[in-house]
């Protein structure tokens, strides 16, 4: 198991096909999906395709969405980073928990060991994120670990959303 960053609660790995039951499960709640993309749950073939290209893109680049288990191995959601729209140049923090773990401060977590991955050993300069206006809490999130809202964009995923922006300089600030 390739662990790239953890905390005492959770850790970020590297992500494998053996992920495709419990993310699958996950994926699968609307309540869940409500804010990604055009907002819909994601079916198994969705969600395997997915995994796929999670795996590809972390051999290919060293970051992805990396799957994000509790200490006892349970899968929780991903979270991590991506080439935006799986193209670039820019590369996006985001993350996505199953209901259950919400609540508890583990999206902060993840965004903070993803965004000290970016600036430590990735040695980026900037990352990006996007949101659907009305998640307030991923908008709390990104605030935390000191993202700034840059306005709306219709140029990532095919939808409108808000945008955001940390740099390295805003965080020595
Ligand atoms: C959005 C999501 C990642 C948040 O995860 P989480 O682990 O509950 O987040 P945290 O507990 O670390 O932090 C949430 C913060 O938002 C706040 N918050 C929660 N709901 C809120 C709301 N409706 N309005 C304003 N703030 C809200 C919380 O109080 C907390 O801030 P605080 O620490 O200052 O009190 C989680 O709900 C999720 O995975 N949702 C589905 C997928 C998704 O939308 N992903 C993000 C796509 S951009």
């Amino acid at each position: 198991m390739t662990v790239i960053a953890s905390t005492d609660r959770l850790a970020l790995r590297a992500p494998t096909h053996g992920d495709l039951t419990p993310l699958a499960e996950l994926w699968s709640d609307p309540e869940t999906m409500r804010y990604i993309g055009p907002g819909d749950p994601w079916d198994e073939a969705k969600v395997r395709e997915r995994i796929e290209r999670a795996v590809r893109t972390h051999a290919e680049t060293g970051m992805t969405f990396w799957t994000v288990c509790d200490r006892d191995g349970t899968v929780m959601g991903q979270g991590g980073l991506v080439p935006i729209g799986f193209n670039g140049p820019e590369v996006e923090l985001g993350y996505r928990l199953g209901r259950a773990f919400w609540g508890r401060g583990y999206a902060t977590e993840i965004a903070r060991l993803s965004r000290d991955h970016a600036f430590g050993p990735l040695g980026l300069d900037r990352l990006v994120a996007v949101t659907h206006p009305e998640n307030h809490a991923s908008r709390r999130v990104l605030a935390k670990v000191g993202f700034r809202e840059t306005g709306m964009s219709d140029v990532y995923y095919g939808v409108r959303c808000l945008t955001h922006q940390l740099t390295r300089d805003m965080l020595d600030a």
